[in-house]
């Protein structure tokens, strides 16, 4: 059963309920009121039904029955007018006919409807009472017939007005119940098509569109014809928020997919190219191409230099396959945060001074800054920052600087340089992984592209943020946060310069 006939179903039922209690009320009124239950047949008879003849209906009935009998043309004199006022006053109606013609008949009857309406002459006098309708207007008679001197036949009539509600009901009762019925379906009718409006059609459009996600269609925006603010369209709003996640992780997929494609055919690349040449140099050494002492040694320098960069690679897809399943290890520790990198940039120093490269530290307001960091995780961060400084340094100065700034509850560490620079449009993407800005692998600048995306990992791991600045052609900073140890927080661990 689809929803619509659903609604129909509950509309209707919900209809049947309201009637029932109604009639369920009606008949405890009744109750209340009579003291009985009324069946229909009762209720019926007790409103249809003629009231009683009053006194007065019967006086006036006796008194004109009684100079009919006597005297009947006395009916036809004017002194009989003054026993007509007498019962008119008492809201009764009297009518004197002799053969068809109306002698006399009370101001408030129309003739020409009691001309048509009139009861039949009956001078055995059976049929004495009855209901005639007199303009649209109900009136209960006593007649009396008889014959006038010339046997000309009469009829003298008491009218009264029925019961207003009655003749109401019996004139219009048909009417009504045909207008209440009628509004009621027209209601139900109405209240289903907004109900079909309003929930119905948008929620067949939403399993349509839902339905196009399924199959995999994400990219239409999910909006619905309800224009007004309701739970449907919460649905639906819902619904777009999903879509816009599905899509999102759909695209976001679809780019990991190909970074890793990229990925595998790099790193297929990288790994090739030096045991190739491990393969071509250990050959030499095998054949004797190598003949001198001094040959051989170059050709191990180069065997082990080329074994090392590959051990690099392996070793950072290593890591961060490991931080991509949160699944390495971090030891943390309290440790004066200037000290550290003291130490590290004179360690560095000496080794870039060899290739013309200054490297400076300078610290802002760095005053017994301790960190909690895992201090092998944070030199691969800044290994990484300074590979990169190095491998896109193109000025004759070269230089790289490393400032770290106190804030109240971090410290701001600058790994920045004068080299080449990047694109704005790239600055986003650096931190992503196996994302190089260099399309072809270059093999002074190779690297795997997951420098960075591991050392965002790192600094998320320990609290902290990473960005990039850069302008193209004049030099690149790469920023971390980490926040400082809270104010009386001390775990016990040693505190070291690294
Ligand atoms: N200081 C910088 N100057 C210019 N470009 C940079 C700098 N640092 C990073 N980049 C760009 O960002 C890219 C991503 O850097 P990332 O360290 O993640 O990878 P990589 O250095 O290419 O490889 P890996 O670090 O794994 O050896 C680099 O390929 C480079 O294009
Ligand atoms: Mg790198």
């Amino acid at each position: 059963m689809d929803m619509r006939t659903k609604f129909l179903i509950t509309f209707l039922g919900s209809l049947f309920v309201i009637i029932c209690s109604m009639v369920a009320i009606f008949w405890l009124l009744l109750f209340a009121i009579n003291g009985q239950v009324s069946s229909p047949v009762q209720l019926y008879k007790s409103v249809a039904q003629q009231k009683q003849i009053t006194y007065d209906e019967q006086e006036a009935l006796v008194t004109f029955r009684k100079i009919a009998k006597e005297n009947p043309d006395d009916l036809m004199k004017p002194n009989i007018q003054q026993s007509i006022d007498t019962y008119e006053m008492k809201g009764l109606n009297i009518v004197i006919r002799k053969q068809d013609e109306i002698l006399y008949h009370s101001p408030d009857l129309v003739l020409k409807s009691l001309i048509v309406h009139a009861p039949k002459f009956d001078i055995e006098n059976i049929y004495t009472q009855g209901t005639i309708d007199n303009k649209g207007s109900l009136y209960r008679y006593l007649k009396f017939d008889f014959h006038f001197s010339d046997n000309e036949k009469g009829s003298v009539m008491i009218l009264k007005q029925e019961n207003s509600f009655a003749e109401f009901l019996q004139r219009w009762g048909f009417f009504i119940i045909t207008l209440i019925l009628a509004i009621a379906i027209f209601l139900v009718i109405m209240f289903n098509r907004s109900l079909n409006k309003a929930i119905i059609i948008p929620l067949r459009d939403l399993s349509i569109k839902v339905q196009q996600l399924k199959e995999g269609k994400l990219e239409g925006k999910i909006e619905i014809s309800t224009g007004k603010k309701g739970e449907v369209n919460e649905l639906a709003q819902e619904f777009e928020k999903l879509r816009e996640a599905l899509n999102r992780v759909s695209k976001e997929n679809k780019k990991y997919e190909e970074n890793r494609k990229e990925l595998l055919s790099n790193i297929s690349h990288d790994l090739k190219t030096p045991i190739t040449s491990i393969i071509g140099y250990v050959e030499g050494l095998k054949d004797g191409v190598a003949d001198t002492k001094e040959k051989q040694g170059k050709y191990l320098n180069i065997v082990y230099n080329k074994a090392r960069s590959m051990n690099f690679l392996i070793d950072d897809l290593f890591v961060f396959s490991k931080l991509d399943l949160q699944k390495l290890p971090f030891h943390f520790e309290y440790i004066d945060l200037k000290k550290f990198l003291v130490h590290f940039v004179e360690e560095y120093q000496l080794d870039l001074e060899q290739i013309n490269i200054q490297l400076t530290f300078q610290d802002v307001h760095l005053n017994k800054a301790i960190v909690r960091i895992d201090v092998q995780q944070i030199r691969r961060v800044l290994d990484n920052m300074i590979q990169n400084s190095v491998k896109h340094m193109n000025k004759n100065e070269k230089k790289i600087t490393i400032v770290a700034k106190q804030e109240v509850d971090e410290v701001i560490i600058t790994v920045q340089d004068n080299g080449a620079g990047m694109a704005e449009e790239n600055l986003e993407m650096i931190f992503d992984r196996f994302y190089r800005i260099e399309s072809s692998r270059n093999s002074d600048k190779g690297g795997s592209g997951l420098g960075l995306a591991i050392a965002r990992q790192i600094i998320l791991e320990h609290g902290g943020i990473i960005k990039a600045d850069s302008k193209l052609g004049e030099g690149t900073s790469i920023t971390f946060t980490l926040p400082l140890k809270e104010n009386g927080h001390n775990e016990g661990n040693s505190i070291s310069g690294g």
